[in-house]
C-alpha cells in the first residue's frame, strides 16, 4: 500500500495571507503518513512523499501554507537542512519535524531554534492528536518564539549618499542569494525614490496604515505591496508634498509586524533624522546601515547618526558603510578612519555613471552595473550570516 497523496494544484500566485491554511506534510513512510492523515483530519491537509529537502524545494516556489510537517530521518546533518529550510520558509509558518533521533538534547536544540514540535518515529495517530495537533492547529500563537522576519534599515548620513540605491539593490540581491521573500519598505512617504528607481507606481494604503493601525488588516499588504519580482515586494507611497502626515508609532509597529510575518527580510529606506514614530523600526532592526560618502558633511552626520541609532537600538546593530569610496575629490581614507574612530564596516567604491544611468532608466543598478553585485556580496553575507556559526544564524533568522 502506498502513501495516500492528496492531489495538489500549485497556486498561480502566492495567495492572500488570510487564506493561507494549508497543512503540508513531507514524509517518507506510510505509517507516518497514515498517523498524520488521521491525527490532522479536518484541516486543509496535503501529504506528499519526501523529506525536509523536498519541503525546502517546494518552499522556494510555493509558500501557500500555514503549517509544515516534515521528515528528517536519514538526513546526515539535519541542522544544515534546517538552515536551508529557514532561508525560504515564511516566518509565520509553524514547522514540526519527525525523525529517528530520541535524545532529549537533540529535541531541546530543535525547540531552541524555533521548531514548534518534534516527534521521534514511529508516530501514531494519538501522538499527532495529543502532541502535534494542539500546537499546529490550536491557538498557540502567543506561546510561539518570535520568528519575525529580519529587519535591515538603511539610512543616509547626508543627502545623496546612496541610501535608496543600496536599499533597492540589497533587497534584490538578498532575495536572489537566499531565495527568501524580501519586502522593500520606503518610509519616505513624500518624494520617496524607490518606486521611481524601479520604474513602478506605489500601491495605495501605506500612509493610512501608518497613521491608523486599525485600518490595516492583512489585506493591506495585498493592496500596498507591488511585486518587483516574484520574491521582492515594494511597499511605498507617493503622498503630496503639502500633505499633513500623522504617522503614529502604533501604526508603524503594526505595519512592521504584518511585514515580519510575511517576509524573511524587510529592507527599509529610512528617512533621516528619524521621526520618533519610526523608532520601532530602528529598535527591531538586526542591522542598521549608516551610509556616508567621503565628504566632510557625511563624516559629521555619520557620527551623530551612529550615536542616535546606538541610543535607540544598541551598539551591535550599527554598521558604517562608506559609499563611493574612491570618488574623485573625496576625503582620503586615513582622514575618514580618523574621524570615524574606526575603519568603516563596509565599503562600496564609486561605480561610475552607470549607477545614475540605471536611475534614469528606472531599472535596478544590479542589472546595469556589473561590479555592484560583487561589492554587495559581503554585505549580504553579513546580513544572512552565511558562513557564520550555524546556531547563531538560526537565532538571528527566527527570533531577535
Ligand atoms: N557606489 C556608487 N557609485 C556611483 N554612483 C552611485 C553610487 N551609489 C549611489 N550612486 C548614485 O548617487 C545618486 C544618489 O543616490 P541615491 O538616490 O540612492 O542616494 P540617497 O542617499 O537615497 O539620496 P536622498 O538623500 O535623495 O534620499 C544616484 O544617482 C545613484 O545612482
Ligand atoms: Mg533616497
Amino acid at each position: 500500500m502506498s502513501v495516500n497523496m492528496a492531489v495538489v494544484t500549485p497556486p498561480e500566485e502566492t495567495t492572500s495571507v488570510v487564506t493561507r491554511n494549508r497543512v503540508v506534510c513531507f514524509v517518507d513512510d506510510e505509517l507516518s503518513a497514515a498517523a498524520l492523515r488521521k491525527g490532522l483530519d479536518g484541516s486543509n491537509l496535503v501529504i506528499r512523499r519526501g523529506t525536509i529537502r523536498h519541503a525546502t524545494r517546494m518552499l522556494e516556489t510555493d509558500t501557500d501554507l500555514a503549517v509544515l510537517v516534515t521528515d528528517i530521518s536519514g538526513i546526515d546533518d539535519p541542522f544544515t537542512e534546517l538552515e536551508r529550510l529557514a532561508g525560504v520558509c515564511p516566518p509565520d509558518v509553524r514547522v514540526a519535524l519527525i525523525g529517528d533521533n530520541r535524545e532529549i538534547t537533540f529535541y531541546r536544540e530543535l525547540m531552541e531554534l524555533g521548531v514548534t514540535e518534534y516527534l521521534p518515529r514511529p508516530i501514531t495517530r494519538d501522538m499527532v492528536l495529543d502532541q502535534l495537533r494542539p500546537k499546529l492547529l490550536g491557538d498557540v500563537a502567543a506561546a510561539q518564539v518570535d520568528r519575525g522576519g529580519h529587519v535591515v534599515s538603511i539610512c543616509g548620513a547626508q543627502g545623496g549618499a546612496g541610501a535608496t540605491s543600496i536599499a533597492i539593490n540589497l533587497a534584490l540581491q538578498l532575495a536572489e542569494t537566499t531565495k527568501a521573500k524580501v519586502a522593500l519598505l520606503d518610509l519616505h512617504l513624500q518624494n520617496g525614490e524607490t518606486s521611481v528607481m524601479l520604474g513602478l507606481r506605489p500601491g495605495p494604503g501605506l500612509r493610512i496604515a501608518l497613521e491608523n493601525p486599525m485600518r490595516a488588516d492583512t489585506l493591506f499588504l495585498e493592496r500596498a505591496g507591488i511585486d518587483v519580482n516574484e520574491k521582492v515586494c515594494l511597499i511605498s507611497a507617493d503622498e503630496d508634498l503639502d500633505a499633513q502626515l500623522d504617522i503614529t508609532e502604533a501604526g508603524v509597529r503594526h505595519v512592521l509586524s504584518l511585514l515580519r510575518q510575511r517576509f524573511n527580510y524587510i529592507v527599509v529606506d529610512v528617512p533621516v533624522p528619524f521621526p520618533p514614530s519610526i523608532y520601532p523600526v530602528i529598535k527591531t532592526s538586526r542591522h542598521v546601515l549608516v551610509l556616508l560618502e567621503a565628504e566632510v558633511t557625511g563624516l559629521r552626520n555619520a557620527h551623530a547618526l551612529r550615536t542616535a541609532v546606538t541610543n535607540i537600538a544598541g551598539k551591535d546593530r550599527v554598521f558604517t558603510l562608506l559609499n563611493r569610496a574612491n570618488r574623485a575629490g573625496g576625503l582620503p581614507k586615513a582622514t575618514i578612519v580618523k574621524a570615524l574612530g574606526a575603519e568603516p564596516d563596509m565599503v562600496i567604491p564609486d561605480l561610475g555613471k552607470g549607477m545614475t544611468q540605471a536611475v534614469n532608466l528606472g531599472i535596478p543598478a544590479l542589472k546595469h552595473v556589473s561590479g555592484l553585485r560583487r561589492h554587495l556580496a559581503p554585505i549580504v553575507r553579513e546580513i544572512t550570516g552565511v558562513g557564520s556559526q550555524r546556531k547563531s544564524r538560526w537565532r538571528r533568522l527566527l527570533r531577535l
